[in-house]
């Protein structure tokens, strides 16, 4: 374009409403600058410098730092016919460069408010480089811990599970788009993923309708209608029979007609193409036109969009309104951002930005947050700072990988705090610290045990950091056992059985079956993979510098054999009981080792005074629950007050319980507080045998406690017409 009609042009005038812009542009560009809008690769090549100066490319990924994407930014506005600004995407999970807990730990937090701010902060870092989008947050209800990407989200419960999608998107998106430190946020993966038979990644998902809108969908509504996020990932499974990225009941019925979502989406990484594996296209032809009709707006890395769509739409297979609505909607979102405006960053931002004073802190408050104590008979824990000398034992009391987690972005071994230097930041100049690694995260060998038992033996406390590599949990990630593997079972029975006063500290990406040590191991901490900062966070947990308040996310299974387990289950005709005839196993409890929402602390909270208002509502009333909470014990700590509900009988099965509210609150010795819940319409809600979501008159029973099993205070109301 000649440079004087540039600058006549209505899209390049920042002046102009978005709407506007985006028309103008869009009625100039030729049918194969549109479908290059629509594909996004991965990396930066020679071959992808022609396709972004002919105005062929709309996205990349993994293009990083703030040199490289001005670089190839740079092509593509003063280089490209139109000057289309590029936007980069990366997968930003859990910090930037400052590693926050994995977000099954930030779900571990009950703490929308902290999390929001972590968020806001890994928005930042990642934005001073030039990046405008990340491929977060993974919203996936996950209720098989065998699944490696159960670590990405926020664990099984939809209510918890919603508010963490609200928090994270909000986080990264701030309050407008246009500011330098905000990024567009990516629900992923639309939708289901988590629901993989046998816990298989990519495995076939196979869903009713009820379970499709009551568990899998509502954090995804929320990132979506709540908190408005800008774009969605279609996921890789087969939902039901049909690909999710093939998907129009869910793409464009649910997304666009019902939620009315007018950002845009991305396929996963290739999920296109694999639709050919899946046996719903025989061609990469006709999976474009099966993925591209179905509302997939942006190809990821498969280069199936690129290589088909223009003769799709020349053949009549895929109208043109199609591929300008898909446009419309990537343009949109590249204005929102005001790259048109603004394409380049400053390369000096970084500096600045990057693991400030102020992230690292908050990171090391994410981290002390989301620390969940399992157990801790006789108040083991906390210990004293005086201590004559301590031992730290395990594969992971120094490691300083794991615990950065999966997708760790930048994040970097270096930054890693560990345990061991945890501890050792935290004791008296006088206390003794020990260290034996004791024997590897996998693998068959006991040589080190003999050390390892030697300096617990010197030592008046043994801390053993043990769980899995990081490599373990994540993407393609999946185990079938849910053992601590290798012989780290065996190494902390070794230290057991020295007598020394033993504390368990797990770093892990997943529930684990720690039967033995449950019963055994006086005093366990659940860290997941803790961040950056997560040695501090531990210390300070160990030695009392802080109070733990984290609760679990997710149920802990006995074994294996339980799965899957959750708390929001049905009833079914024979609840487990003693009879031989009820749903049970032979050999196990049917219980869960730890519940879901379980969480100890160093003080005592008392719940009393429940109230509900009124007692009786119409189905599209609301009801009040209040409730008092006392700390009753010596410290100041937080508790998470839960609230759990009931619909007794309805017109299909309804779940034991379902959390419907929680509030983390930190309270001093002695201190009160009443804490408010209001029990909406929607909350109320179910989908009934003709598929439509209904509030059915009846009783409805509300519990109160502190984890999904330690129920406090218990009463109901009744829903009338
Ligand atoms: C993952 C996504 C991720 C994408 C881009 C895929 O393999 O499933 O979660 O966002 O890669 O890195």
């Amino acid at each position: 374009m000649e440079q004087s009609e540039r600058e006549r042009a209505i899209y390049l005038d920042p002046e102009q409403p978005i709407d506007k812009r985006v028309e103008d542009l869009l009625g100039r560009m030729t049918l194969e600058e549109k479908v290059g809008q629509m594909c996004q690769y991965s990396g930066f090549s020679e071959e992808r410098e022609v396709l972004v100066k002919e105005g062929r490319v709309g996205s990349f990924l993994n293009v990083l730092g703030a040199e490289d994407t001005n670089k190839v930014q740079r092509m593509a506005v003063e280089h490209s016919r139109l000057g289309i600004p590029l936007i980069f995407g990366l997968d930003v999970i859990h910090g930037y460069s400052t590693i926050f807990p994995i977000p099954l730990g930030l779900a571990s937090c009950w703490d929308p408010d902290t999390v929001r701010k972590g968020a806001s902060i890994a928005a930042a870092e990642a934005a001073s480089e030039g990046i405008h989008w990340t491929f977060a947050p993974m919203v996936d209800i996950a209720r098989d811990p065998r699944w490696g990407r159960i670590a990405e989200g926020a664990g099984e419960d939809p209510y918890l599970g919603s508010a963490m999608a609200r928090a994270l998107v909000e986080g990264f998106q701030g309050q407008d788009l246009a500011d330098p430190d905000t990024i567009v946020a990516c629900p992923k993966h639309y939708v289901a993923y988590g629901g993989a038979e046998g816990g298989r990644d990519y495995n076939t998902v196979d869903i009713s309708e009820g379970v499709l809108r009551e568990i899998y969908l509502p954090p995804f509504k929320a990132a979506i209608v709540d908190a408005r996020a800008g774009t969605i990932m279609s996921a890789f499974n087969d939902l039901s029979g049909v690909p999710a990225s093939a998907n129009r009941y869910i793409l464009t019925f649910i997304l666009r007609k019902e939620w009315g979502f007018d950002g845009f989406v991305v396929s996963d990484w290739n999920a296109i193409r694999e639709l050919l594996s899946h046996g719903i296209a025989a061609t990469p032809t006709e999976a474009a036109k099966e993925a591209v009709n179905a509302g997939v707006d942006m190809d990821m890395e498969g280069d199936v969009y690129q290589k088909n769509l223009v003769r799709l739409v020349r053949e009549g297979e895929v109208s043109e309104g199609t591929i300008d609505e898909a446009v419309r909607r990537i343009l949109r979102i590249k204005f929102m951002l005001g790259l048109f405006d603004r394409p380049y960053v400053d390369p000096e931002r970084a500096s600045q930005v990057i693991q400030s004073r102020e992230n690292l802190e908050a990171a090391l408050e994410l981290a002390r947050r989301s620390i969940v104590l399992l157990k801790n008979e006789e108040d083991l824990l906390p210990l004293k700072k005086e201590i004559e000398s301590i031992a730290v034992i395990g594969p992971l009391a120094d490691d300083r990988d794991a615990p950065l987690g999966s997708w760790s972005c930048q994040g970097n071994p270096k930054d890693v705090v560990t345990v061991l230097d945890g501890v050792k930041s935290r004791v008296s100049p006088e206390t003794t610290v020990r260290y034996a690694k004791g024997c590897e995260i996998e693998g068959a060998s006991t040589e080190g045990f003999e050390n390892a038992v030697r300096i617990a033996k010197e030592s008046d406390v043994a801390i053993v950091v043990v769980g899995e590599t990081r490599e373990m949990s994540g993407e393609a990630a999946s185990r079938s056992s849910l053992d601590l593997p290798g012989v780290q079972e065996e190494l902390v029975k070794a230290i057991y059985e020295t007598g020394v006063p033993l504390v368990e500290v797990l770093l892990n990406g997943r529930p684990l079956s720690i039967s033995w040590s449950a019963e055994h191991v006086p005093a366990i901490l659940e860290a997941w993979f803790p961040g950056i900062q997560g040695g501090y966070a531990l210390a300070d947990v160990i030695f009392g510098n802080y109070n733990p308040g984290g609760k679990l996310p997710v149920t802990f299974p006995r074994t294996v054999g339980q799965v899957p387990i959750y708390y929001n289950h049905k009833n079914t005709g024979r609840p487990p009981s003693s009879d031989r005839w009820s749903s049970k196993y032979l050999d196990i409890p049917s219980t869960p080792l730890f519940p879901f929402g379980h969480g100890l602390g160093y003080t005592e909270f008392e719940y009393s005074n429940l109230q509900i208002n009124p007692k009786r509502i119409k189905p599209s009333g609301k009801a009040k629950i209040s409730v008092e909470v006392e700390n009753t014990g010596d410290c100041r700590g937080d508790e998470v007050v839960q609230l759990y509900l009931r619909d007794v009988v309805a017109s299909v099965t309804r779940p034991v319980k379902e959390l419907k509210g929680f509030e983390r609150i930190t309270l001093a010795p002695g201190e009160k507080k009443t804490i408010v819940f209001t029990l909406t319409p929607e909350q109320l809600s179910f989908i009934n045998r003709d598929l439509k979501r209904v509030v059915e008159p009846g009783i409805f029973e509300v519990m109160v406690g502190k984890s999904s099993e330690d129920i406090q205070l218990a009463g109901s109301f009744e829903v009338k017409e």
